[in-house]
């Protein structure tokens, strides 16, 4: 049997590293991405002597980076067989009337606008692999439920969401399958990137519960992708036993 290749953007943490270790655990060979060279060495060095590991350097925002980095692929990883799609970053959990812009901006950048200039380099590659083949896109539960300081964020996965399911539409008869994963609360570097940099906020965010590990979402992800070419899981939204919803919010009169 051919071995098959895994393309995975944000490899360099959380969930993208937990898939490289998934997705290397049952053989298949990787494209690792992220911005964070170190982490990626670190990475192949770890898995390399077990499966093929592919390293590129990208920023998902670039789209002429991406197109490169895609080209220039090595003949034994041209053959893409699942994208991962799940670099992206939450910031700014203040009020929208407390944001600054940028922080917006690179939010839609990253998890929009990157996540389409991924999507649309590997198509070719997906389509030629066809039956079985599979795009996992990373929503979030942000994408179908609001809360406080969700703003673009949310807005954000809710584009992942709808695409996710916009693509099938056009896929449909090439083999190729798409899912929008939507985790709730997972203990990653998430938090740490949401507050800049703020331990402390991170800590007291998982602290007292039992949040999703990243390996618990690298195998639902893994799952989606290794199941009988004839099924397609469309969204799967995952969260810990230990969260779920608030109830409404009403402004009285003081
Ligand atoms: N943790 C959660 O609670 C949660 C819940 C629902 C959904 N999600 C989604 O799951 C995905 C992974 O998040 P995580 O929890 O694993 O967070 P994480 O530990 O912070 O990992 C995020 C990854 O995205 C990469 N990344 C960020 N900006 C990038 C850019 N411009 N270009 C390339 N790579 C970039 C980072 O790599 P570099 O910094 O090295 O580039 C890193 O590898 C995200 O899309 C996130 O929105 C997370």
């Amino acid at each position: 049997m051919t071995r098959k290749t895994v393309f995975i953007t944000g490899a360099t943490s959380g969930f993208g590293r937990a898939s490289a270790r998934r997705f290397a655990e049952a053989g298949w060979g990787l494209v690792l991405t992220g911005r964070r060279v170190e982490r990626l060495q670190e990475l192949q060095k770890e898995l390399g002597s077990k499966v093929p590991v592919h390293i590129a350097t990208l920023d998902v925002r670039d789209a002429q980076a991406v197109a490169r980095i895609v080209a220039e692929l090595p003949d034994d990883f041209r053959d893409i067989h699942c994208l991962v799609n799940n670099a992206g970053l939450a910031l700014a959990p203040q009020a929208a009337q407390q944001t600054e812009l940028a922080d917006w901006h690179t939010m839609i950048d990253t998890n929009v606008t990157g996540l389409v200039n991924v999507t649309h380099s590997l198509l070719p590659t997906l389509i030629r692999s066809g039956a079985g083949a599979s795009i996992v896109n990373l929503g979030s539960v942000a994408g179908a439920w609001p809360y406080p300081g969700s703003h673009v964020y949310g807005a954000s996965k809710a584009f992942v969401r709808q695409f996710s399911l916009n693509l099938r539409c056009d896929l449909l008869g090439t083999g190729v399958r798409v899912t929008d994963i939507e985790p709730g609360m997972a203990e990653t570097e998430f938090t740490l990137v949401r507050t800049k940099g703020d331990q402390a906020a991170s800590a007291a965010l998982y602290q007292g519960t039992t949040p999703l590990s990243a390996e618990d979402v690298a195998e639902q992800i893994f799952y989606v992708a290794s199941l009988p070419p004839q099924i397609n899981i469309n969204r799967l939204e995952i969260m810990p036993t230990r969260q779920a919803w608030a109830g409404f919010a009403v402004d009285r009169d003081k």
